[in-house]
């Protein structure tokens, strides 16, 4: 099969690990007789700094044209003293909502070997394995309005769904279910917020045409701690967007490093742009030690979900897995006993096993 894919690597470790994606796909090209063309374009910082602009319309453009758009991450220290309109995050932001990115799909595993690297007790996060479905475009982090009172002196941030957008991601919810264990669970504050009534309703309404997925209910606050209590409890959880956010960063301990999670962020039409979960890490930036997993888990996401290549997909999580089996891991899981390696060294592994 032929597909394009846009490549933003953008800031930090964005680009050392989007590096490790792009080997790690031509390895499955070559090895499954596809061929996959790339294109990189500029986003977030590097973007600000070549052309002034977080989000440059070339780089929406090409993004539109593609099959699938993976991204590394943006920000760092060199742009925190600009204003809220011209950050690298507003590039992150601005994508998705131009190309309508709605779902934002995060699995949380528990890798065996990884086990003691979370800071959670072994029994309780053995088994773990859920995912997290997060409403991406709408919700606090874009109603209107969100500004200062003109004398300072008070402030607002907006809240606002329509029942169109809480319908699509609650059946993407459930159809994920569908595909794991039959367990939903919708997470809201549906005892203080009108928009998680609204929700909640909608789920009901939904659950319907689900007969074959169990429903539940929580309120994010009781989430919160069953995921760190009982994460076992959970297959698929879906959530707004500010309450998947927090959520999904909390179930990220489970895993033991920010560095092993991936996520996919899908429109309607099913094509996608697929990026790790962690940020640029300037700590460790250009230093050869960020833990391309995530990254490379992500271009998995890509695989099952934009490109239906489930096997090819599953041919690199089994890489990964393997990697780790054998004792290699990089910096961030030094917890781990085995060899450790730095991101160029730990892909190549990795590329071994396709
Ligand atoms: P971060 O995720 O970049 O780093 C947090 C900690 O985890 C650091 O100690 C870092 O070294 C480590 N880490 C993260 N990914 C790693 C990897 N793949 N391998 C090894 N270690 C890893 O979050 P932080 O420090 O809060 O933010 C740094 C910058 O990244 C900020 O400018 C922030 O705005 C941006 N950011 C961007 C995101 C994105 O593009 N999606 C998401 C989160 C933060
Ligand atoms: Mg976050």
């Amino acid at each position: 099969m032929n597909k394009h894919v846009v490549l933003l690597p953008g800031d930090g470790i964005g680009k050392e690990v989007m590096e490790s994606a792009r080997l790690v796909l031509e390895a499955v090209a070559e090895r499954n007789g596809h061929h996959f063309t790339f294109e990189e374009k500029l986003i977030g910082g590097a973007a600000i700094d070549e052309m002034g602009d977080p989000l440059p319309r070339e780089t929406v453009e090409a993004a539109e044209k593609a099959d699938a758009v993976l991204l590394g991450a943006v920000g760092g220290p060199s742009w925190d003293h600009l204003p809220g309109s011209g950050r690298p995050e507003q590039g992150l932001l601005g994508i998705r909502k131009q190309l309508g990115l709605f779902a934002n799909l995060r699995p949380v595993k528990g890798f065996r070997q990884l086990l003691h690297a979370s800071p959670l007790k072994k029994e309780v996060v053995e088994g773990s394995d859920l995912l997290i479905v997060r409403e991406l475009t709408g919700g606090l982090y874009f109603g209107e309005p969100q500004e200062r009172s003109e004398d300072g002196e008070g402030v607002v941030d907006t809240l606002s769904y329509s029942r169109k957008e809480i319908e699509r991601i609650v059946e993407q919810g459930f159809e994920s279910a569908r595909k794991r264990r039959k367990q939903l669970t919708s997470v809201d504050k549906a005892n203080v917020l009108e928009s998680s009534r609204m929700w909640r309703e909608i789920v009901e309404e939904k659950r319907a045409d689900y007969p074959d997925v169990k429903v539940d209910h929580m309120l994010v606050d009781a989430a919160a701690m069953k995921l760190v209590t009982d994460p076992t409890y959970f297959d698929v959880v879906v959530t707004e967007n500010m309450f998947g956010d927090i959520l999904s960063d909390e179930a990220s301990v489970l895993t033991g490093s920010l560095g092993l999670l991936p996520s996919a962020s899908l429109r309607e039409d099913g094509t996608g742009l697929y990026e790790p979960v962690h940020g640029s890490a300037p700590d460790i930036a250009g230093e050869d030690k960020a833990n391309p997993l995530a990254m490379i888990l992500s271009a998995a996401m890509m695989l099952k979900h934009s490109f239906h290549m489930e096997k090819e997909a599953e041919h690199v999580e089994k890489a990964v897995q393997e990697v780790l089996d054998a004792g290699y891991h990089t910096a961030d899981l030094s917890v781990v006993n085995g060899t450790e390696l730095g991101c160029t060294d730990l892909t190549r592994k990795v590329i071994e096993q396709i």
